[in-house]
């Protein structure tokens, strides 16, 4: 029931009715709309998320058989889960030519750390290009139906806050060269934004509830109650490669990762996951971890400092495999937790700075500190609903130089740097001289389309140049 009588009696419930508090002031559309958005809510549920995640802060409870999640090592060869990359990438080969392998982006984010206006995945990131990361994911996916004579699907998961920005993006770049129906657009879902002191929910103005994009892990749900997940299943699909918007050295789809995730003897095929070695104890990335049976993502302020700072015998860290968002995930698997009345990923509660009206005089507040919750579900905590969940090493120059922040670590410019510094790798494994700094790094700025090449051996079979000029700018 969508009318105005049911709407007030519910909030009322609830102890939220300042949110009607405008209603008689705003036009006939404006009420509409408003009622519309609270009906869309779970209002019943709010009153025990600002118990637990407002009024209260969730406690973590730490696994008391927490140990560092096994991986398959990156170079196949070394260490105690020794492997035949060989194997794995012909079985993901023969998994991405028989049409069962999907790309999917979770590009539902606000980025507010970036404060970029407009969907992240506009964002010019190339290094010499300055090509936007829809366009560099496109190409990624251009570049497999050049090797492998199939169109994979690309799943873009949007929010309501940015859909139809991020189609009109696509629109106006004519898909970037992609067939129309290769893109599949879906919009995640929201929560309300909850007062940080009151647990009160937010009103973005008058007439329209603050709300927040429900996390990463709202995927699951998305993706079944969007259809998208029903599509994926009719035409065959079986495993979805995911990746975050803000990463330009993805692998779009990887046949290594996929074989090995379809294909190893410890992998259910429900979730994969790849890692980087973490840097120093401190560097604030979650960690594979391993407790009562089944791999986990430990948050960073979650796993106490002297865990983090354990060493082995021959100095390395212990807890090491840092977390970087590439999954690949079965179709099956989302299709089980998706369709099941008890499933639910937890809440995670984070602080922000919540632009807002006040809701006594409708007047606008800019919040110079945080003064909201954000209630946000991710996707890693379903690693723990699978049978069996393996993870792989990559290295971080190969396929992790994320944009998050405007300036320092893993923002554009150290991006670029990271972009050069694979792609100089890739040239110089093809004899191609890359002049130096002092301190060793490439004295140019360089960039791969992934439609050239996604490793070096790819790069081989490209037209490349002998040396690359000093204070060059090369785009390939
Ligand atoms: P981040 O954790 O970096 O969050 O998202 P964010 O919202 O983009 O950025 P900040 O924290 O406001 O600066 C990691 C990935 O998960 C996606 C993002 O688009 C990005 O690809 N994401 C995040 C969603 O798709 N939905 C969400 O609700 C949150």
């Amino acid at each position: 029931m969508t009318d105005l009588a049911t709407i007030r009696t519910r909030l009322a419930a609830i102890d939220q009715s300042h949110l009607l508090n405008f209603y008689p002031t705003l036009t006939a559309g404006e009420q509409q709309s408003l009622v519309r958005q609270l009906a869309s809510l779970p209002l019943e549920d709010i009153p025990a998320l600002i118990d637990g995640y407002v009024r209260r802060k969730p406690a973590f409870v730490l696994p008391r058989d927490v140990a560092p999640a096994p991986y398959y090592p990156h170079d196949a060869g070394t260490g105690s889960k020794r492997w035949d990359k060989a194997k794995a990438e012909a079985a993901g080969e023969a998994i991405i030519r028989a049409g069962q392998v999907a790309a999917f982006v979770v590009a539902g984010g606000q980025g507010s750390r970036l404060g970029y206006e407009g969907p992240k995945g506009c964002y010019p990131a190339g290094a010499v290009t300055g090509k936007p990361l829809f366009q560099i994911f496109a190409e990624n996916i251009l570049g497999i139906h050049d090797r492998y004579g199939v169109w994979a699907p690309w799943y873009i998961m949007t929010s309501p806050l940015n859909h139809e920005a991020t189609q009109s993006f696509f629109e106006s770049h004519k898909y970037f060269g992609l067939p129309r129906d290769v893109v599949q657009f879906f919009p995640q879902g929201v929560m309300p934004s909850l007062d940080i002191g009151t647990g009160k929910v937010l009103m973005a103005s008058k007439s329209e509830v603050a709300t927040n994009p429900d996390g990463h892990g709202g995927c699951i749900r998305a993706l079944h109650a969007s259809g998208a997940l029903a599509a994926m299943r009719s035409r065959g699909i079986k495993h979805l490669s995911y990746f975050q918007v803000d990463n330009p050295t993805v692998r779009v789809i990887d046949p290594v990762f996929i074989g090995l995730h379809a294909s190893a003897g410890d992998s259910s095929g429900e979730m994969s996951s790849k890692m980087v070695p973490k840097v120093s104890p401190e560097e604030k990335v979650g960690v594979f971890c391993h407790a009562g049976g089944k791999t986990q993502v430990l948050e960073y302020s979650d796993l106490p400092m002297e865990l983090q700072r354990e060493r082995q015998p021959d100095g390395t860290i212990k807890f090491i495999a840092g977390s970087i968002a590439i999954h690949v995930m079965g179709v099956e698997f989302i299709h089980r937790l998706a369709t099941d009345e008890a499933f639910g990923l937890p809440y995670h509660r984070a602080e922000k700075k919540i632009p807002c009206v006040d809701p006594s005089t409708g007047a606008a507040i800019t919040p110079g500190a945080n003064n909201g919750v954000k209630l946000e579900k991710f996707v890693f905590d379903a690693l723990e609903l699978c049978k069996a969940s393996i993870v792989l090493e990559t290295d971080r120059v190969e396929e992790f130089a994320p944009i998050k922040n405007a300036t320092g670590a893993d923002s554009p410019e150290s991006s670029r740097q990271l972009q050069t510094l694979r792609a100089a790798r890739w040239l110089e494994s093809c004899g191609v001289a890359i002049p130096k700094t002092a301190g060793g790094e490439p004295d140019c700025v360089l960039e791969i389309s992934p439609r050239s090449a996604t490793s070096a051996g790819e790069l081989k079979q490209v037209k490349l140049p002998k040396a690359i000029e000093r204070g060059a700018k090369v785009a390939l």
